[in-house]
């Protein structure tokens, strides 16, 4: 037998027993390298009688091919089955990734948005950062009146405006009021103004940032009648069709006259007893849910809207009350909401 012929033999027997990548490559370097066999044979070559040597040289040669080609075809072959060893199945339990999701008071206001978007109020946020006389003034709270202290507010250390007065953080989105009548300048005027307000107190009750949401809407004879339709289909659209609405008389500045509004009790619809025990949500079948009033004269004239011939109603509720009062849940400390914990978020 010739060299080359041991050579292949042995290489044969090699190849079969190759079963990864690596081993390839090992076979590979180890037969054609720069130091294989294949080139330690050739470099041999001028041992050989002169007239065997084309002879051999030419089988060599052959070999040389032969060994590129095998492995080329095994390496082929190796590739397609980890292909199929990799593929995917079908058939396995799938793998949940964890998933984030919207804070619940992001989840609120869009909703409360959607609703009023329906029957036509267009959703705004007014600044955060707001002058004293849309806060106070606009709304007929002048300086030193004694309303005011019912908006404790925190004040920006700056120069006063001349005419605007002292920059605040807005304690409630009343303030968007006088802007949003000055921005269009002519009713009708259909606003939910959906924003951050600020009040320095921080209890189990209170945060110093929470939202409040606005409406107002300003029209030709507008009445009671159109203030108590919007809050009937408010409540049964973010509350569910059981529940219902009532108005009980109050006082704000900034309406006249002013109500705070009611919606009934979502564990004994009203009745304030469950199976003939007091029901433990609401003690008197009612929940109370913010302010609302029909827009004070005064207000419509500080928007150049004339009050002869245009009327108008408002109200404004806090976005984390409503939020706790639709799921039914008494927060033991409102802080847990900004809180960050994900244990409290993720149940949203
Ligand atoms: N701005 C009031 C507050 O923060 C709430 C309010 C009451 C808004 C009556 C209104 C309204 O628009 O008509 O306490």
């Amino acid at each position: 037998m010739s060299d080359s012929d041991t050579i292949r033999s042995a290489f044969l027997s090699e190849l079969n027993k190759i079963t990864s990548l690596s081993d390839l490559e090992n076979v590979k370097i180890r037969y054609l390298g720069r130091k294989g066999e294949i080139n330690t044979f050739l470099s041999k070559l001028k041992n050989i009688q002169p007239n065997e040597r084309k002879k051999v040289g030419l089988k060599v040669n052959e070999l040389k091919k032969e060994i590129k080609k095998r492995l080329e075809e095994r390496k082929v072959s190796l590739l397609l089955r980890q292909e199929k060893e990799l593929k995917i199945d079908v058939t396995l339990p799938g793998f949940k990734y964890p998933r984030g999701g919207l804070h619940p008071v992001t989840i609120a206001i869009e909703e409360v948005a959607k609703i009023f978007e329906k029957i036509g109020f267009i959703h705004l946020s007014y600044p955060e950062v707001e002058w004293e006389y849309y806060a106070f003034e606009s709304l007929n709270m002048p300086d030193g009146h004694p309303a005011r202290d019912d908006f404790e507010t925190f004040f920006i250390d700056s120069k006063p405006h001349p005419k605007l007065g002292q920059m605040l953080l807005t304690p409630h989105t009343s303030s968007g009021q006088n802007r949003e009548m000055k921005r269009l300048k002519k009713p009708p005027i259909r606003m939910i103004n959906i924003a951050r307000c600020y009040r320095p107190n921080w209890d189990v009750t209170h945060v110093p940032m929470f939202y409040q949401f606005e409406g107002l809407c300003v029209d030709e004879r507008i009445n009671l009648t159109h203030l108590k339709g919007t809050l009937d289909y408010f409540v049964k659209e973010f509350f569910g069709a059981k529940r219902e609405a009532r108005v009980r008389p109050f006082h704000f500045q900034f309406t006249e006259p002013s109500f705070e509004v009611d919606v009934s009790c979502g564990a004994c619809f009203g009745k304030g007893t469950v199976s003939g025990e007091k029901c433990r949500v609401c003690k008197s079948g009612w929940l109370e849910l913010g302010g609302a009033g029909m827009v004070h004269p005064f207000v419509l004239k500080e928007g150049d809207i004339d009050p002869k011939k245009y009327s108008g109603f408002a109200f404004g509720w806090g976005v984390e009350r409503v939020f706790m009062m639709k799921e039914d849940f008494k927060l033991d400390d409102l802080r847990t909401m900004y809180s960050g914990d994900v244990r409290f978020l993720e149940q949203f």
